[in-house]
Order: structure tokens, then sequence, then C-alpha cells
């Protein structure tokens, strides 16, 4: 047998070696393989002892279909799926674009009956979930289709699974402490999610979020059973995104890629669950979700700007679509941390702001805005973690790092961000949202039970961190 000194001589070797693709040799990782074995191997040095920590990591994504004109084909796959009536799920927006005609028109050609719902709430609530999973409870339906962004494909994987178990009280699958965050058992009817924004990355993910208005905060249901069968990802769809719209997805990807980047590494979460079904679905960054994230940041250092202000530059538009699903598989694995924990107070405490291009009858905060608004006070303070994995992003960012100092890490970060956010003509900070310093402690209060995530930042946070964080981001320039 050979000595497993070798062996892990020989992986340093491996690991090391001249490789610049972008999975292999990159500084900054904080584990390599000889680390996962190592941790691996003090687990099973004692006979059945149950490691205290994580050791392994799972990759969970819906199979993606990638090209322009695809959604032709989803009525197809419906009939492969032997789907007889089907539901279909929209927004009232979408309901007057090309985007569900095309879907429409795929399932007619093909004889799928169908049935649309187009009341999807933007930004939805547990009340429009509910009014969403009515409506499927009330037909008899073997599979579900959903065309539209975030919002629609949340929606859609709520009532697919509240509809798969129709004796399950809301609050069960409901994330804790607000939930009860119980395990899925119960089997999902097939599901094709078709996304219109390129942001949320919700195609790949098992994640439905929704606004919990009794404490004016976001929290969601979190598992791999309610992803998408198949995510069908037809960049055509995104020539119509106004371009507040685009801007704000636009950071959104960019969220999700910079914190699960610089989210814990997998083998740092505690307690290692009991059994595989209780891995939860963010376990932090791993050799696989880096490689998504940094293809992300690659791709959005090209395209963003070109994809927010020329809206006929199918290039553009189409390399973020592709880079948002991109985004969605690492952090739709590896989580996000603190920009995503703080943003959900945020948008759920809106007033009165009503963005351009949403064509909505209530105010809201758009949810990659709300995210993106925290992001440089945040990675100035996470950036003395993990510096290395900080100046990473920026120089994939476009920043020459060169000369940089380690000690100056999460502020080059911050700038980098920033520099995004001016040029996307971003509103300055939470005042221009309409918040003062007065809502800082209501605002810390609805980050508070996001632990789920907020523990997966890479530097411990108390509440005195949480109110110094939203106070830098009252004003962002
Ligand atoms: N499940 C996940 O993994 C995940 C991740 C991040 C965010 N989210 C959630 O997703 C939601 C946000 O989704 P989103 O950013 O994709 O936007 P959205 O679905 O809320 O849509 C935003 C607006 O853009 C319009 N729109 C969408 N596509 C369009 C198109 N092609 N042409 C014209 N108009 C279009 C919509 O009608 C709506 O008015 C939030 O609720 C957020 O919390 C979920
Ligand atoms: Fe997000």
């Amino acid at each position: 047998m050979i000595p497993r000194r070798k062996v892990l001589d020989l992986l340093q070797v491996i690991s090391s070696a001249s490789c610049k693709c972008p999975a292999h040799a990159h500084p900054g990782t904080s584990y390599g393989m000889s680390d996962i074995l190592d941790h691996r191997s003090h687990a099973s040095s004692v006979p059945d002892a149950k490691p205290s920590k994580e050791y392994a990591f799972e990759m969970a994504c819906s199979t993606i279909r990638y090209g322009p004109g695809v959604t032709r084909e989803i009525g197809m796959d419906l009939v492969n799926m032997k789907a007889k009536n089907v539901c279909v799920m929209t927004d009232s927006n979408i309901a007057k674009l090309p985007p569900l005609k095309t879907a429409l028109d795929s399932l007619t050609r093909e004889g799928v009956k169908f049935e649309v719902y187009d009341k999807v709430r933007v930004e939805p609530t547990e009340a429009s979930l509910q009014e969403a999973t009515k409506f499927a409870k009330a037909g008899s339906y073997d599979a579900f289709v959903a065309v539209g962004g975030g919002s629609v494909m949340d929606t859609c994987k709520a009532a697919n699974l509240y509809y798969s178990d129709p004796e399950a009280e809301f609050l069960d699958y409901v994330n804790q402490p607000i939930g009860k965050g119980k395990p899925v058992t119960c089997t999902l009817k097939p599901f094709i999610a078709v996304p219109t924004t390129s942001g949320t990355g919700s195609e790949t993910t098992g994640v439905s979020i929704f606004d919990y208005e009794p404490l004016k905060a976001k929290t969601g249901i979190a598992n791999r059973a309610i992803r998408p069968t198949l995510g069908v990802v037809d960049p055509l769809h995104t020539l119509s995104m106004p371009e507040r719209v685009c801007s704000y997805s636009g950071f959104d990807v960019l969220c999700h890629a910079l914190e699960s980047y610089t989210a814990i590494p997998f083998t740092e979460r505690s307690p290692c669950p009991s059994n595989p079904i209780l891995r939860p679905a963010y376990q932090g960054q791993n050799p696989i979700s880096d490689v998504w994230a940094r293809y992300a940041l690659q791709i959005m250092r090209k395209y963003f700007e070109r994809a927010v202000y020329r809206p006929d530059d199918v290039e553009a538009r189409s390399s973020m679509h592709l880079a948002s699903t991109m985004a969605g598989v690492g952090f739709g694995n590896a989580g996000v941390h603190l920009c995503h924990g703080m943003s959900y107070p945020i948008s759920g405490n809106v007033r009165s702001f009503q963005p351009k291009g949403y064509n909505d009858d209530h105010p809201i905060i758009p949810h990659g805005l709300s995210v993106v608004m925290s992001s440089p006070a945040v990675f100035s303070f996470t950036g003395p973690a993990c510096p290395e994995r900080h100046l990473e992003a920026a120089e994939l960012l476009g920043k020459d790092v060169s000369n940089a100092k380690k000690a100056d890490a999460g502020l080059i970060l911050a700038d980098t961000v920033r520099g995004y956010m001016n040029i996307m003509k971003v509103e300055n900070g939470l005042s221009a949202l309409g918040y003062t310093k007065d809502d800082i402690p209501n605002l810390v209060r609805g980050t508070l039970p996001q632990h789920r995530i907020t523990k997966l930042a890479p530097r411990e946070q108390s509440e005195e961190d949480l109110s110094n964080l939203f106070e830098k981001s009252l004003t962002v320039f």
C-alpha cells in the first residue's frame, strides 16, 4: 500500500502545478485537496467517530439547457415527461411579452393542455405564495412551468411543493427559526423554469425566497427537492428587460458570485449533518462553487455595462444570462452571506420607493438593489478574514492589484464594487431609498433571524457590527 504521506505529497505537487485554468492554482484558496483528505482521515481514525465539522460537500443543480430560442423545445420536453395538464405561472408584465407567448406556442404545438396563472407578485410574500398554491390546488396538474424572473420561479417552486404535499402547513418547510425547516420527503411534479431576467439563478437552485410580512423581512424555503427539473435558459428573453431591471438583477449576480466566493469554507461549518438529507443547500465555499463564481465575475467585467445600456446588444445580454446561471450554480451550493442577509429587512421595510421599469402597483426595493447597497461596507468588513479572496475577486472584476497590500483587500474590493455601482447609476445608499439613522435598529432586528446565511460570512458579526454596516451604507459614494 502507498503510504498516506506520499499520496499527500503527490496531491500537493498536482495542486501547485502550472495549470492556469480557472479551476486550479489560485492563491487564496483556504483549503486544498490535502486538507480535505487530512480532515477526513482525522474523522475516520477513530472507528465510527462522527466528525464534529463538515468533511463533505454536495453540488446539486437543475439540468440546464442554454440556447437562443430554446424555449420552443419545452412542449416536447413536457410530452417526454408524459405531462398531460400543465400549470404555467408568470407575472402580469411577462404575460404580455414574447417569453410567455413563445412558451405557450410550444405547448400548443405539441398538444399539451395548460392553464395560466399570471398573478405572481413581483417580490413575493407569504400571502402571494399561498394564493398561487391555491390556484394550483384547485386544478389537477402533472407538471409546472415558470416563465419570468426570480419572483415567478420562486412562486412556482412553492406552489409545486405545497401542491405535492397538500397536507403540509405553510410554515412546515420555511427556514428556521421562522418556520420548521422540515426536510422534503414527498415527490414533486416535474418543473421547467424559464428565466427572463439575468439575476437570481433561481432556475438552478433549491431556494424560494419571499417577504414574510409579520417580520418585514425576507425568508424562504431552501431545499434541493424544490429545484427545477430543467432550467431553460433562453437569452432572447432578456432583450425586453428594461434598463433598471437589467442593472439591479445584474448586481444580484455580482453579489451571488462575490458572497459565495468569500463565504466560509464548507469544512468550517459545524455540526456535520448526521444524515445527508440534513446537509444544508448553502454549505460554504468549495472548490466547485469557486469555479462558477470566478467565471461569472470574468463575464461581468466584460459585459455588465454593455448589457445595461445597450438593450439590443445580443452578445452582452446573452453573456449576462449565462453569468446569472453560472453564479446560481455556485451560490446555490456555497451560499451567500451578509449582503443578502442585510438585504432582507431593507426590502421588507420599503416605504414608497418605486423603481423605473418595474410596472408594479406596489412600492418595492428590487432584490438586486437591496443586496448591493451594503456591499461596499460588507466587503470592507470581511476583507481581513480572507484578504487573498477579496483581492482576487477585485482583480477578476478588472482592478489592478499588483501592488496591493493584503491589509487593504476589503477596501479595494469595496471600491471596485462602488465603481460598478457608479457606472450603473445605482442610488446613493439607503438614504436614497428612504431610510434614516433611526431605521437602523429595525434593520438590525430583521437581519438577526437570517443566521442561516449570515453565519456563512467569513467574519462573525455582533449586533453593533451590523448596526455599523447599515450606518456606513446610508450613503455609498
Ligand atoms: N431562488 C433564488 O435562488 C433567488 C436568488 C436571488 C433572488 N431571488 C428572489 O427573486 C426575486 C427577484 O427576481 P428578479 O430579480 O429576477 O426580478 P423579478 O422576477 O422580481 O422581476 C422584476 C421586474 O422585471 C420584469 N421583467 C422580468 N423579466 C422581464 C423581461 N424579460 N422583460 C421585461 N420585463 C421583465 C417583471 O415583470 C418585474 O416587473 C426576489 O424575490 C428575490 O428575493 C431568488
Ligand atoms: Fe440574490
